[in-house]
């Protein structure tokens, strides 16, 4: 199941698996996975089973995930385990952990099952299709993956959503001016219920911490408090790499007043701001963590295959360059600021000297 953020994908395959009747069924959020090993444990957390210590070996992880299946459909009566891997983006992240070999194990318990009478399917929800994931070609063919693309939310459905959860989430009715413009904006980009959802929350709060009745200014600053949010959430988890990408994306933006730069531009920035003694890496892992940025909603991409910008993915910001700068470090941001003051004065001075220049010149 792949989309774009805030399309639903979590939300309506709970839902269908929650009314499937005669399934058993485990929803699973990898998010906080950082490792292979890690996702196995949250799987068997979910199983109700005890975490296994990374030692023990995946082998054994996977064995104990088999039998607390086999007990569960035995315990629920039934034939057919969905197990639904949610935000399993993450198990790629993890190269050491051999991702396409886990999966790899994940097949061959399914089959194993089928022969003990069971069926076993794996519904993983993700950004991106299963094209872009490195994964063997043994594995790939044995997937037999259907995909499901979940299509950005319409404006509309983005309000309707709105509205159901205005009527479940206020005690008065909701100004259907503020409703309609929470859509608009989480509608620009991509349709995205979430942002909706949360701008329409913020600004409720805003709203009733001043005692003001909730209007379209309050939203204008929801989306000043959601921005900042967001950012110093992804950014505190995002690993030291991962911030210097965004950094440099932000610090580019910032200095050259210039929305799309190119992933070749971001990766130079990015080495020069990286600490001192520190390794960069390559330029495809880069490439790679651009892509996380921008699945985390801070960036948007395109790729044009010629033009100004050249061939090539460029990237965006979706919020303020200051709002990542700042979450990544105040000191940091503060210096990029004052280099740009100096240098905007310098340009001033050029400037004047040329106006200068050309006045003598007239006046000789
Ligand atoms: N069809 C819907 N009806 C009601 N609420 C919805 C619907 N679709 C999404 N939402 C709400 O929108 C929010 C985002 O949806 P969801 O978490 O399913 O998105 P997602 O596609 O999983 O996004 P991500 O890729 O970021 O995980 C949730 O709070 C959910 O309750
Ligand atoms: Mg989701």
């Amino acid at each position: 199941v792949f989309g774009k953020s805030g399309s639903g994908k979590s939300t309506v395959t709970k839902f269908v698996c929650e009314n499937l009747e005669g399934v058993s069924c485990r929803f699973v959020n990898l998010r906080k996975a950082k490792t292979v090993f890690g996702c196995a444990n949250l799987i068997l957390g979910e199983l109700g089973e005890p975490s296994l210590k990374s030692a023990q070996g995946i082998n054994l992880a996977i064995d104990k995930i088999s039998i607390a299946i086999n007990t569960s459909l035995k315990k629920e009566k039934s034939k057919l385990f969905v197990l639904v891997l949610d935000e399993s983006d993450v198990l790629f992240y993890d190269k050491r952990g051999k991702p396409s070999d886990f999966i790899y194990k994940l097949l061959v318990m399914e089959e194993k099952l089928k022969e003990d009478g069971s069926m076993m399917t794996i519904v993983a929800i993700s950004n991106n299709v299963v094209a872009d994931y490195e994964i063997d070609d043994r594995v790939r063919s044995r997937i037999g993956s259907s995909e499901v693309f979940f299509a950005p939310y319409s404006k509309n459905e983005v309000l309707e959503i709105l509205k159901d959860r205005a009527v479940a989430a206020f005690s008065k009715a909701v100004d259907p001016a503020v409703l309609e413009y929470c859509a608009n904006l989480s509608s620009e980009e991509h349709g995205d219920a979430r942002r909706a959802i949360d701008l329409l929350r913020v600004a409720a709060e805003i709203a009733s911490g001043n005692g003001q009745p909730l209007a379209t200014t309050h939203v204008d600053l929801a989306v000043e408090q959601v921005q900042k949010d967001r950012a110093s959430l992804v950014l505190s988890t995002g690993s030291y790499h991962f911030r210097l990408v965004a950094g440099a994306l932000a610090q580019a933006t910032y200095v050259t007043g210039e929305v799309w730069h190119s992933t070749s531009t971001i990766y130079d920035l990015y080495k020069q701001i990286m600490r001192k003694g520190t390794k960069p890496l390559t330029y495809r892992r880069v490439s790679e963590l651009l892509t996380e940025v921008e699945n985390t909603g801070l960036a948007v991409s395109q790729t044009s295959s010629k033009g100004r910008y050249g061939y090539g993915t460029q990237y965006k910001l979706t919020v303020l360059p200051e709002v990542i700068g700042r979450a990544i470090s105040t000191d940091y941001w503060k210096a990029i600021v004052a280099r740009k003051e100096a240098v905007d004065k310098l340009k001033e001075l050029e400037k004047g000297i040329r106006r200068l220049g050309r006045h003598s010149r007239f006046s000789l």
